[in-house]
């Protein structure tokens, strides 16, 4: 792992920073590539712009670790918002939630309870929800969560991170349950104990996941979401699933809003499923900083903006 990505990771996890720079301008001005603005009209007519180019979106409020009830209560309340929104607007948009944003850190149950609320909300709705995997000491929490709300929806997705050692042998715990995943490389800060520390180790392990979970598709009833912007990898993937005779709609591809947008727009193109995530949201910065972090060139743009000011 670079130098640059553990300082960036660092600061993403530091109180201190987090409260005070995202108060710089500069930094507020810089986000605005990976954002289309803080509000959820923000993120909805960013929805509206990509439909038009036969890309369906994912919506997420920014947020984690939050560590008061009533807080959780208001994320619930405004997921649960969310989603009539979306229905009334007829956006073809799924959300996003980080297990921490819904009490995690708090009580199991509590989150377990929020989370009800808002699959109970989104199955009557005919929509899915996703549940974002979080740093590697969360990892057995959330994959029980997932495991005790999927025996009663089946539209709710987890997130699993090819970094981890682990994680081959999670997907084949949860294949019987028919699981809708979504793969990533991981965003977080883990130690090599836990975690491949070679990028072309995780590029390796996220192709040999990939397979596998492409693999059970039909034979398992496994709805797959490829989330990376890795262009090689996605190539390999697309060979992959068609050698298996599989369908471009068999699965998805899911990026990141701002990130390889030709490439998004290449796909949908194509005629894959092509689903966009966007986030919205005041609490940015520790989120901000690990994009950075996937690519510390990104610094400069933060650097350019400051000279702008
Ligand atoms: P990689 O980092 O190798 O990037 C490949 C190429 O993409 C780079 O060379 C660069 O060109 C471009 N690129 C990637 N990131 C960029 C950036 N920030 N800015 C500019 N260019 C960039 N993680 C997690 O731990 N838990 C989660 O729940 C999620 N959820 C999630 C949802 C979705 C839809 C996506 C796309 C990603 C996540 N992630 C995540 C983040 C994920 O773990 C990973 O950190 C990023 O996707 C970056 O890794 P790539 O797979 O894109 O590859």
């Amino acid at each position: 792992m670079s130098l640059a990505r553990n300082a960036l990771l660092w600061i993403s996890e530091n109180r201190t920073l987090r409260q005070t720079l995202p108060r710089y301008k500069f930094i507020r001005r810089a986000v605005s590539r990976f954002m289309p603005g803080e509000e959820l009209a923000d993120a909805m007519q960013a929805g509206d712009k990509l439909k038009e180019k036969k890309l369906t979106v994912i919506l997420t409020r920014l947020g984690e670790n939050v560590a008061d009830a009533a807080e959780t209560a208001e994320v619930k309340n405004h997921y649960l918002g969310v989603l009539q929104q979306i229905q009334q607007r007829g956006l073809d948009a799924y959300i996003s939630i980080k297990p921490t944003q819904l009490g995690l850190d708090l009580n199991e149950e509590l989150c377990f309870k929020n989370l009800t609320a808002i699959v109970e909300r989104a199955a009557a709705l005919q929509n899915w929800v996703w549940i974002d995997m979080e740093q590697s000491g969360y990892v057995d929490r959330t994959l029980a969560l997932y495991k005790k709300v999927r025996k009663n929806y089946p539209k709710v997705g987890l997130c699993v991170q090819a970094y981890l050692y682990r994680t081959q042998k999670d997907l084949e715990a949860l294949l019987p349950l028919s699981p809708a995943i979504r793969l990533v490389k991981g965003a977080y800060m883990e130690p090599a104990n836990i975690a491949y520390p070679k990028k072309s180790d995780v590029d390796a392990n996220f192709f040999a996941l990939a397979k596998m979970l492409l693999a059970n598709v039909k034979k398992n009833g496994v709805t797959l979401g490829i989330a990376t912007h890795d262009k090689i990898l996605i190539k390999k993937i697309q060979e992959e699933a068609e050698a298996q005779g599989l369908a471009k709609n068999d699965y998805e591809f899911q990026l990141l809003y701002g990130i390889q947008t030709d490439e998004q727009f290449r796909l949908a193109a194509e005629g894959y499923r092509m689903r966009v995530l966007i986030s919205y949201g005041s609490y940015w910065f520790p989120w901000y900083v690990r994009r950075l972090a996937e690519r510390p060139a990104n610094i400069l743009f933060v650097l350019k903006n400051l000279f702008r000011s």
